[in-house]
């Protein structure tokens, strides 16, 4: 009988501290009518200062850990997604391992920004396929609002970003019932690596950080919106409608979507192209903002703990984003 990696636990932690776009209406030269209308976001969550990522994921992870049922001591590797890391070495994964007490397991990070979870929870589907491991803890993370810039050159994402973390429990079963992750599909176009992303600091240049970087606001994350809109509506079903075609599947067939929550217009969007009736598309960005690589696990332990997914369900998971990175999970719950 072959092995397949089913998600036994699901775990979400959101900083109790709550912006809502009249807070932002403060810092930042923008009205909470352009943020509702453009993306949908009525409020977010910041942390407080000397709260990272790997917090924010640990009490996730603890979570997940008590959703599935399992001792922490059964986990035997982990995996972490984020683009905002507590230092810039090492990894949150280390961390993460560290102040849950787990023993001498191995922790992988993956740097894949907003598709940083579906890319996480591939590599911990292959190891359970392969029989490497058992019982993988997947999280992810984000701390994005120490970072901002709330001038008018980066107001475009200022009001977008919102702090989080997820996590889910990836653990082995025989594959006779059918659950379990049926396929992952990952993509990437390295072309528009600069149309999303945070230049600076770099260690391609002496010094990695400089004053210059700063007065320039480079050290800020940047992007091209409207590409970025043009490629998330296109590519997030495409990603889907792979992972469909290839498990003999039909749109029909999905119970429910969860796009990563770029914002709500992009989900409005996928949900469109897909022909989805709206409630079976997850859509929590009013809440919670954009967590990016936190948005999927943070939406789908919503979902587990509302109930809106039964045994032989079919879920997909897509996102899109800095890379440009995209992909699709097909999952039968
Ligand atoms: N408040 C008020 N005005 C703003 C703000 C703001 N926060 N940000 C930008 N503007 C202004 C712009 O300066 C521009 O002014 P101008 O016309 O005087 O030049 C005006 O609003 C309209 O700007 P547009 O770029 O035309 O606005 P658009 O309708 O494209 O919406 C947005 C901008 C929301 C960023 C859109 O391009 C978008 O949704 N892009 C997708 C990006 C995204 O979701 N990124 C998330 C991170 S990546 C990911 O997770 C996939």
């Amino acid at each position: 009988m072959s092995v397949r990696a089913v998600i036994t636990g699901t775990g979400r932690n959101l900083p109790p501290r709550v912006v809502t776009n009249a807070d932002l209406e403060k810092l930042v030269n923008t009205s909470d009518e352009w943020i509702r209308e453009r993306s949908g976001i009525v409020e977010r969550r910041w942390v407080e200062t000397g709260t990272g990522s790997s917090d924010l994921a640990v009490e996730a992870a603890r979570q997940a850990i008590d959703a599935a049922g399992i001792r922490k001591d059964d986990i035997d590797f982990i995996v972490a997604a984020t683009l905002s890391p507590d230092y810039y070495f090492p990894g949150i994964g280390v961390l993460v391992q560290s102040e849950l007490g787990l023993p001498n397991i191995g922790a992988l990070d993956v740097r894949n920004q907003c598709s940083g979870f579906i890319y996480a929870l591939s590599v911990a589907d292959q190891y359970i396929r392969a029989g490497t491991y058992k019982k993988i803890l997947v999280v992810a993370a984000e701390v994005q609002s120490t970072n901002l810039d709330f001038t008018d050159q980066g107001r475009d994402m200022a009001v977008l970003f919102g702090d989080g973390g997820g996590a889910v429990v990836v653990e082995a079963h025989d594959s006779a019932d059918g659950r379990g992750i049926l396929s992952t599909h990952l993509f990437c176009d390295g072309r528009f690596a600069s149309e999303l992303w945070m230049e600076h600091p770099s260690p391609k240049y002496n010094p990695t950080f400089s004053m210059e970087m700063i007065t320039e606001r480079k050290t800020f994350p940047r992007m091209d919106g409207r590409r970025v809109f043009i490629n998330a509506v296109e590519r997030m079903p495409e990603a889907v409608l792979a992972a469909l075609a290839h498990n003999g599947l039909e749109t029909k067939d999905l119970s429910l979507v969860i796009p990563h929550q770029a914002n709500d217009r992009i989900s409005l969007m996928v949900m469109k192209k897909l022909q989805l009736p709206e409630e079976r598309i997850v859509r929590n960005i009013q809440r919670y903002g954009n967590t990016t690589a936190a948005s999927i696990p943070i939406a789908l332990d919503e979902v587990v703990r509302e109930g809106r997914l039964k045994n032989g369900d079919l879920l997909a998971l897509t996102a899109f984003g800095s890379g440009f990175t995209w992909a699709s999970a097909l999952i039968r719950w």
